[in-house]
């Protein structure tokens, strides 16, 4: 960054990073093995220091544990002027954090709003909690029991096209093995993950099949117009046009409710549109806008989420051969949802804002402040998780039951936090674990049964700085996972 930067904001950043570092304002951190830390200094006594120019690096992307695990020992609160926040790392602070939601407020978040419009995630309080519930019961319980053999059926139906007719996948997610044509790589994002958690909300939130291509245009413009980038405005367009097509939807609705079967045909509510069409909140309905908000965050919450959540579990037991034999044997894929989670989640954390100044380890956050709640850096907490760095679908402290919203703390094991705990826990948590080990399950049943084996294509991934093992899968989750499969032995 230039000192000569035209854009105020950018000035008083290098005016910030020039009082606190001699140093330019970028930094090239060199890309260390995985687990160790460059070393960016020593405070008088021996503590390590953080350089914050460490969170914008690919360093720091690619191996962030070992810089949460000094955060954590040395600074659990840490004031970042650069980012212009304070980030919270221990598993118990943050749990802390996110219950009092009086102190730790939502408001604003700011950076999805544009895109998804004003939803639940910036509200607190009471007004939170009287449009928290509005169409929660269609992602849990009962409801979602009875719809699980049709979330089985369309997950068979696209494992099939896998072997019956891979000319129904999109195009470029197979390649055939041109040596030996009993080999395929499947690209398991473009073939399954992507599209199937949204079929899945989409039946859900009873969105018309014939609008569902139009749909997924809507909903990736809206997912890459999220955080600000070039892309925003596509996201906003997108946003506008899913509105026009919902004021419809709304005008519909509102006179002929349209509502969710189980297999046997059986009615079991309305659909979550048509329950937002007739939800009545402080004495009025929701407005078109509102219902368009709703449906927005529902997808965007659910969908990206998933894929990862997918892609990055089967990425991590492919890796650790004898735990997927083993999940396979036994059916363990729900352990195998929430280690993945704890291990590798899809989403890092989420930000609040103190609403009066609050004192963590000795370190006074002035009201109004943005405080980071780091949920990769809790779920890799070693106060709480045992060799958290180790992937290890079996571990005795984990818990991998229903996840709750005061969080669950028993007999030694305790949930994550890739689903937040407390009021704004997510409510697509149990929805999600079931999209995850209800399709999982399918496609290695599929597989299975056909007597073809699976591994990682190795080949078409990308791989670390030594050029030859896959890389990490570092924040977030991986773009694309190649599958190789063919006959066992
Ligand atoms: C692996 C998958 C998922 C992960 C890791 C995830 C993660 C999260 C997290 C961390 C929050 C809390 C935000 C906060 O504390 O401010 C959240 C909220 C939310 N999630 Fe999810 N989510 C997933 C799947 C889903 C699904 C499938 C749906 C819907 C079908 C969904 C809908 C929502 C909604 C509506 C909220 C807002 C809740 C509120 O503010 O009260 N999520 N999610």
């Amino acid at each position: 960054m230039a000192a000569t930067s035209a854009c105020p904001f950018h000035q008083v950043l290098d005016e910030t990073l020039r009082a606190s570092a001699p140093e330019p304002a970028r930094r090239e951190f060199p890309l260390m093995p995985l687990g160790q830390a460059v070393d960016m200094g020593r405070a008088a006594d021996g503590t390590p220091l953080v350089d914050p120019r460490i969170f914008d690096s690919p360093e720091f992307q690619r191996n962030p544990y070992p810089y949460y695990r000094i955060l954590r020992d040395h600074h659990p609160v840490f004031h970042d002027p650069l980012h212009n926040c304070y980030w919270v790392t221990r598993y118990d602070d943050i749990t802390a954090c996110y219950v009092d939601d009086e102190g730790f407020n939502t408001i604003p978040k700011g950076m999805s709003n544009g895109v998804l419009g004003n939803t639940q995630l910036e509200l607190s309080g009471v007004e939170h909690r009287r449009r928290r519930n509005l169409y929660g019961r269609h992602l849990v319980g009962q409801a979602l029991d009875r719809r699980v053999p049709i979330i089985e059926r369309l997950a068979e139906e696209m494992v099939a096209a896998w072997f019956d007719d891979a000319a129904d996948l999109p195009e470029g997610s197979v390649v055939t093995d041109p040596v030996d044509p009993a080999r395929r790589s499947v690209e398991l994002g473009r073939a399954f993950a992507n599209e199937f958690p949204i079929r899945v909300v989409c039946q859900v939130l009873g969105f018309p099949d014939e609008a569902r291509s139009q749909f997924f245009y809507w909903y990736s413009s809206m997912m890459n117009g999220l955080g600000g980038s070039e892309t925003a405005h596509l996201g906003i367009r997108a946003r506008q046009d899913l509105e026009d097509y919902v004021a419809e939807l709304v005008a519909e609705r509102r006179v002929r409710p349209t509502y969710l079967y189980d297999d046997a045909g059986d009615p079991i509510g309305m659909d979550i549109i048509s329950e937002l069409c007739h939800s009545v909140v402080d004495g009025d309905r929701l407005s078109s806008e509102e219902i368009t908000s709703n449906i927005a965050l529902v997808v965007g919450g659910g969908g990206e989420t998933t894929r990862g959540a997918i892609l990055n579990m089967w990425y991590l037991l492919l890796q650790h051969r004898d735990q997927f034999d083993l999940v396979c044997a036994q059916d363990a894929w729900h352990a195998a949802f929430h280690e993945t989670l704890r291990h590798s989640s899809s989403i890092g954390g989420q930000p609040r804002h103190t609403s009066w100044d609050v004192t963590l380890h000795g370190v006074t956050i002035p009201a109004g402040s943005l405080v980071q709640m780091v949920d990769f850096s809790a779920n890799h907490d070693d106060r709480v998780f045992a060799d958290p760095e180790r992937f290890d679908v079996f571990r005795p402290d984990l818990y991998t039951g229903k996840i709750i919203r005061s969080g669950y703390d028993r007999d030694g094991r305790r949930s994550h936090m890739a689903f937040g705990v407390g009021p704004h826990l997510c409510p697509g948590a149990w929805i999600s674990q079931q999209e995850t080990v209800l399709g999982s399950r399918v496609l290695a049943g599929a597989l299975a049964s056909r007597g073809l084996s699976v591994a990682i294509d190795v080949d078409r991934m990308p791989k670390d700085v030594d050029g030859v093992s896959l890389a990490p899968i570092g924040l977030g989750a991986i773009r694309s996972l190649w599958l190789t499969i063919g006959p066992e032995g």
